[in-house]
């Protein structure tokens, strides 16, 4: 595996363009099995969470084509039922095949997620969801098996302790298309992903209303056809790129990215002293250094995204005064910690707060990144840092990042890739 070698203290300058949203391009993909149609879905991000969707959909028996950022997806008569341990174990979002499989082969074989580095990752509410229309569930030697013969409409409430589920509503909302009759989706999840899903299965011909707000009402209809769609910008690698800007006193513009889906980053990055503008269709983070600390809770959306909350705490890391960061959906998601404090960062954690003590200064060190979002974290951090960041972990950056390192250089950061044996 590559490493990176990151020298910071440089202020990134310039534009970057947002690629499409890794969370909204994987259900999409998914939902591609209700039809037997081709669909064209553009702005997919080349990364490998996209690659191992694309192989799961090929195990099924679909045909997949992935030419520049256009995916093209002929399910024709697929007879696959099965997402294997080795794919879900790659990526746990591939428990997204289970409602559409549920609803088109009327059985689905999906390997059950286990906990990694972010947590437990339950998948009660999937069940809950798909129970409540019809399917029968079991768990057996560690895959979940659901049969339904036919699947009725139902009012579901996917609220769980943690509040909305992201994939779960989309489990549901898959399923419900194809369901006899009405289904209303309580507590459902209103991330802009979510409404994606929504809004390329109304393009397949759904009958779907309310995506995006907490009641999802779903009209069942006798099948669905292909669709053309084109992906909603990425709104964590925008503002990964934003808070990039923050941390290094730069001024970056991203264009394409949406501020009505980075509504809460945006009033933190404001109220910790970054000028942020968002006009026509793109956002520049201008910042002075350092920035104020702020306090920052994560929450479904609208709330502070969760998947954003390692690349913020670097930005606090940096910052005058002490910031508070809780976790409110991911309580465990806090591996990030002792990486970022063996660059002398000053983080404790109590429960699922951490509180971060703002240095002056951060050091190049050697870090290994353990997730996705950790590693954008620990790459900001190093472009914050005096001397060289060496850096592990590039296989689970690209799992959710095209190019950000090429992003990150051409904005005027110094990031060279080795191969580990030759680093
Ligand atoms: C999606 O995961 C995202 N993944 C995650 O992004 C993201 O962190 C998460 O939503 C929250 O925004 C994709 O979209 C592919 P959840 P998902 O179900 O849907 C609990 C990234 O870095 N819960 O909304 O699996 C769960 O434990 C990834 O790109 C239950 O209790 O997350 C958590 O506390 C990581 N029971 C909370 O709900 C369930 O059945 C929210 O999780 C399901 C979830």
């Amino acid at each position: 595996m590559d490493k990176l070698f990151i020298n910071g203290t440089r202020a990134l300058r310039g534009t970057v363009t947002a690629h499409g949203a890794k969370n909204a391009v994987l259900p999409i993909m998914a939902a591609c099995l209700l039809s037997e149609d081709t669909s064209v879905i553009e702005n997919v991000p080349c990364v490998t969470d996209v690659i191992t969707m694309i192989e799961i959909l090929r195990r099924l028996g679909v045909r997949v084509l992935f030419s520049g950022d256009r995916l093209t997806v002929t399910p024709g008569q697929y007879a696959g039922t099965e997402a294997s341990h080795e794919l879900v174990r790659r990526m746990r979002a591939s428990i997204c095949v289970l409602g559409p499989l549920l609803a088109k082969q009327h059985k689905a074989q999906v390997s059950m997620p286990g906990g990694c580095v972010i947590g437990v990752r339950p998948i009660d509410l999937h069940q809950k969801g798909l129970q409540a229309l019809g399917a029968a569930i079991a768990i057996e030697h560690g895959y979940v098996i659901a049969v339904a013969p036919a699947l009725h409409g139902a009012r579901v409430h996917l609220g769980g302790a943690f509040g909305s589920s992201v994939l779960a509503t989309g489990n549901v909302l898959m399923a419900a298309t194809l369901a006899h009759g009405t289904t209303v989706i309580e507590q459902a999840a209103c991330e802009p992903e979510v409404t994606d899903l929504a809004d390329f299965l109304a393009a397949m011909g759904a009958k779907i209303s309310g995506q995006g707000t907490p009641v999802i009402r779903v009209e069942g209809v006798e099948r669905l056809h292909g669709a053309n769609f084109r992906i909603i910008p990425d709104r964590i690698e925008a503002g990964t790129l934003m808070i990039a800007a923050a941390i290094t006193g730069g001024d970056i513009t991203i264009e394409g990215a949406r501020a009505d889906h980075l509504g809460a980053v945006i009033d933190k990055l404001t109220e910790a002293g970054a000028a942020v503008d968002a006009s026509n269709g793109s956002i520049r983070v201008r910042a002075a250094q350092p920035l104020k600390a702020v306090d920052v809770t994560t929450l479904p959306f609208p709330g502070f995204p969760t998947d954003l909350q390692a690349q913020m705490m670097a930005l606090m890391a940096v910052s005058r005064g002490v910031s508070v960061l809780t976790e409110k959906v991911y309580p465990e998601r806090f591996m990030h910690i002792a990486e970022l404090n063996r660059m002398g960062a000053a983080i404790t954690r109590e429960g699922s707060s951490a509180i971060i003590k703002g240095v002056n200064r951060l050091s190049g060190a050697p870090v290994a990144a353990p997730d996705l979002r950790a590693s954008a974290a620990l790459i900001l951090a190093g472009l914050a840092a005096e001397d060289q960041t060496e850096f592990v972990g590039i296989e689970h950056l690209e799992r959710g990042y095209q190019n950000l390192e090429d992003q990150l250089t051409r904005l005027g950061a110094s990031i060279r890739r080795a191969e580990e044996r030759g680093a």
